[in-house]
Order: C-alpha cells, then structure tokens, then sequence
C-alpha cells in the first residue's frame, strides 16, 4: 500500500465508485511503474513467477498445476514476469493490463528476454474477451484488490472460463487490514476492524482529487464471490515467511511475516457440464 507514497497526499478510509479506483489506479500505476521495476524487478525475475512478497513462486507451489498447452490469462499483468514464466513452460500466456506504462515495462521484458507475452491494455471489469476463451485466469497482487465493482471482475472472469477452468489469485491476506500497513513495530498491533471494508485511499492533498485506491475484502466475502459466480473454491495457500528470507515490501516484513500471514491465494474452479 504505501510502498510508493509521496509526501504530498493524504491517506484516508472513504467509499469510492470503480470510476474514480479507475480513474486513479491508471495513472497512479503509469506513474509509479519505472520505479516499481526498478525496485522489485530483480525480485520478480524477468521470466519468474512469484505470488507475493514471500517470494514463493509458482515452481514451489505448483498452483495452476501443469500449464503446457493451455490458454492462459493474467489479469493485472504488470510487466508480464508471470504470462512469461507461462510462456516458458508451453503455456499460451497473454496479459492485461490497465496501466500503459505498466504494459511498456513489458514490451521491454519481451525484447529482452525474447519471450513475447502479448498484452492488452483493459480492466479487470470488462475482459475484451470471448465467452469460454481460457482454461486459467490468474493473478498476482495485479487488479483484484485495485477493483471496486469485483462482482463484476469475478463474473468477467467466470465468463472467459471453459468448464472446468482453473482461476487462481493472490492478495493481500484478508486478515492484513486490521494492521497499519507498517513493516516494524507498530504492524503487529490490530488497530481497525477486520469486517470495516472502507477503501484505502490517498488523497492528493493540493487538488483534493483521488490518486489511489485499494478495496478490503474478508475471507468469506471471497469464498461468497466466488460460489455466486459458480466458481467452486478448492484451495486457499497462506505461504509462511521462508526461513532466510529477509526482503522489506511496503508493510511485509519478516517481523510481521513470522507472525501473520501476508498473503493469501485462492483457487477455484469452473463447475464441468
Ligand atoms: C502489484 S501490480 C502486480 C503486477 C504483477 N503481477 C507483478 O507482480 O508485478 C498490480 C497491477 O494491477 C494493475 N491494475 C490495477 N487496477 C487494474 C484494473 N482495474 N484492471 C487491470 N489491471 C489493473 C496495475 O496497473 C498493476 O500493473
């Protein structure tokens, strides 16, 4: 959250509409994004797929399962470390993306390592997609918790689903929202609701106007998401904070991750014919 936050805005709990998260993320993301990969790049790895902060990654998880010959889609797709990793292992991986910028970062990554993941500028709310196109939609930290309309997100992702189809995401674990987003001390201390799913919101202090936004939703609100858009959940991984693993992200740290799960990955699926 405030991973990347300027002196100049305020930090409040306010409701907003998924046009102003929009209308915010976009360019918060575009301007945000060269310093995004140039801090976590080496971290994610140009071809590398990681789930979070942790730093667990697919190879160790085995989340999607084998994804040679599958069509996949990585909805908020950032510079494409992922689909690439999907590449790589015989998978048809495409991104989307809604920051321009964010999407650059990942033409770069293409001609760099020459895996091509090819991406599509879009919101998470209106997937430019055909009904049954895919076999996984998944996501790391990209969209979901961006999202204020996630019905309309997990309905999108249900409808480009074939039957039987994996949907696999990580975000920021539910419970992390009691917390001040604070990496030391004063984030083991629970000072606000865990059920008060009032938006993160930064306020640019000159205009008034709304430069970021995160959403807050419960575990059950998720479990509840997912079965009224018949995704049936299989799975939810809350990776521990590995042993050596001494990385600051924002609010994650080793200190809080020993303690309190960071992260959470759900996996559902699409109910067969
Ligand atoms: C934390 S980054 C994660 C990207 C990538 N998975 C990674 O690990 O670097 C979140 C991404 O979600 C994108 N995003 C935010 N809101 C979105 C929306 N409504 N639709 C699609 N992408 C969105 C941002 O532009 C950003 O690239």
């Amino acid at each position: 959250m405030e991973d990347h936050l300027p002196q100049s805005v305020r930090v409040e709990r306010r409701p907003v509409t998924e046009s102003e998260s929009r209308r915010a993320n976009g360019p918060d993301w575009d301007r945000y994004a060269d310093e995004y990969q140039a801090t976590h790049g080496a971290f994610l790895g140009d071809a590398g797929f990681v789930w979070g902060p942790e730093g667990h990654t697919e190879d160790e998880l085995r989340v999607l399962g084998d994804v040679a010959g599958l069509d996949v889609l990585e909805v908020g797709s950032g510079a494409g470390q992922c689909s690439r990793w999907v590449r790589t292992h015989g998978g048809r991986s495409y991104g989307l993306d809604l920051s321009h910028r964010q999407l650059q970062h990942s033409l770069r990554l293409d001609a760099e390592t020459g895996t091509s993941v090819p991406s599509v500028r879009a919101t998470a709310t209106a997937l430019p997609f055909a009904t049954a196109s895919f076999d996984v939609v998944f996501c790391s930290f990209g969209a979901l918790q961006f999202v204020s309309d996630i019905d309309d997100a997990v309905a999108e992702v249900a409808r480009v689903l074939r039957p039987g189809g994996r949907f696999a995401f990580s975000v920021t674990h539910p419970t992390r929202w009691m917390f001040p987003d604070d990496p030391g001390e004063p984030g083991l201390t629970a000072t606000q609701s865990y059920w008060d799913r009032t938006p993160y919101v930064e306020v640019d202090d000159a205009s008034g106007v709304v430069s970021y936004v995160e959403h807050h939703r419960t575990l059950g609100d998720w479990v509840r998401l997912l079965t009224a858009h018949g995704l049936g959940l299989t799975d939810l991984v809350e990776p521990e904070w590995p042993e050596h693993h001494d990385r600051v992200w924002g609010g994650w740290s080793r200190l809080r991750g020993r303690l309190t799960p960071g992260t959470a990955i759900f996996v559902a699926h699409a109910a067969r014919p």
